[in-house]
């Protein structure tokens, strides 16, 4: 099949969308694709580039605000349904991490466009992207998730209805990106006002103490759960990029009947968000045995240290294998 692999952006998560996107890249061209890699920011990538990209990996931070907004000025998203190398793919592999590809903007673009591509349609992006409306909408579908708020809230009202600590996130952003753990009032007005620097609305959510799980969904059935034991308290950017930073288990070590509750909590979830083809939910596993849900992931990294990567292998799923499942899941008889 002719497969363009889109990646990179502008997001705060465009290191990481590269190291997926070239990942996935390589692994078609195994099975014997004509995969071309396309940078939204940056246009097409020859081979050159991709190879300078690969071994420049995922840097500790993310990039700064200000070198996003520049690349995002010229960013070729706005003419992506004429480009050819888009409009000519039998399949679009959608590898781009936050924002617009993670939003349902670009698969609500490609939809006018006629153009096929890899996981889930708009509304179910626009709904896993935003944390405050998929929380809704787990309790609708009896999926449980911790009790939040949203800012503005004062350190009183925090104190009575959800108690410290809480989290203070974008409820719009990913890869743990201006997350903050609060555990006084004193500290809470801070804590929101860095979280609105990535995003106008911000969540305020109480803390679960505990394990944190992740289960990956391919098709609709729940890939073996992942356990995360991260070096930080939180599993935070440095975690979740820097090699060593986490231990992650694959498949994690729970009692079955836990995982049982866990797995269909997570198809739930799927479902619950119209979700399609793939994606990553993941959850806090609290000291009491509680599971609660905190976001899914409608297109969760595919880099070396990914989980859902991780997960597949421990089902006996390769990387390839896996690329490949997500592509044929965008046709027409994947889906049937
Ligand atoms: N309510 C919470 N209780 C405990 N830990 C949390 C909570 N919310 C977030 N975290 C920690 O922060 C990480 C990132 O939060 P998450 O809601 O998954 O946002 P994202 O991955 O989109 O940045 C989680 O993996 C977890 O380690
Ligand atoms: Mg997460």
């Amino acid at each position: 099949m002719k497969i363009t692999v889109l990646m990179g952006g502008t997001s705060a998560e465009r290191d990481v969308s590269l190291a997926s996107g070239l990942r996935i890249a390589a692994a078609l061209r195994t099975r014997g694709h004509d995969v071309t890699s396309l940078d939204t920011a940056q246009g097409v990538m020859d081979a050159g580039t991709e190879r300078a990209m690969l071994a420049a990996g995922v840097q500790q931070a993310p990039p700064t605000l200000e070198a996003l907004a520049a690349m995002s000025r010229r960013s070729l998203s706005p003419t992506l349904g004429t480009l050819p190398v888009v409009r000519e793919a039998d399949v679009v592999f959608l590898a781009l991490h936050g924002g617009q590809g993670e939003d349902g903007t670009i698969q609500a673009l490609f939809d006018l466009c006629g153009v096929r591509y890899t996981g889930t349609g708009p509304l179910g992006s626009a709904l896993a992207m935003d944390k405050d409306l998929s929380k809704r909408l787990f309790r609708a579908a009896g999926v449980s998730t911790p009790d939040w708020l949203m800012a503005p809230a004062g350190a009183a009202e925090v104190e009575a209805r959800l108690g410290y600590p809480v989290i203070v996130k974008p409820s719009k952003q990913g890869s743990t990106v201006g997350l903050t753990l609060v555990r006084t009032g004193a500290d809470l007005a801070p804590a929101i006002a860095e979280a609105f620097r990535y995003d106008d609305e911000v969540m305020i959510e109480a803390f679960i103490a505990g394990r944190e799980l992740t289960v990956g969904i391919l098709g609709d059935e729940a890939l073996p759960i992942g356990e995360i034991i991260p070096k930080h308290e939180l599993y935070d950017y440095e975690c979740k990029y820097t090699k060593g930073m986490a231990v992650e288990e694959f498949p994690a070590r729970l009692d079955g009947a836990v995982a049982a509750m866990v797995q269909d909590q997570a198809v739930r979830a799927f479902r619950a968000l119209k979700l399609r083809g793939y994606a990553r939910i993941d959850f806090r596993l609290s000291d009491s045995g509680g599971c609660f849900c905190l976001e899914a992931n409608t297109l969760p990294g595919m880099t070396e240290l990914s989980l859902i990567p991780q997960a597949a292998a421990a089902a006996g799923i390769s990387f390839p294998d896996l690329c490949e499942r997500i592509v044929r899941l965008a046709t027409p008889d994947g889906r049937s």
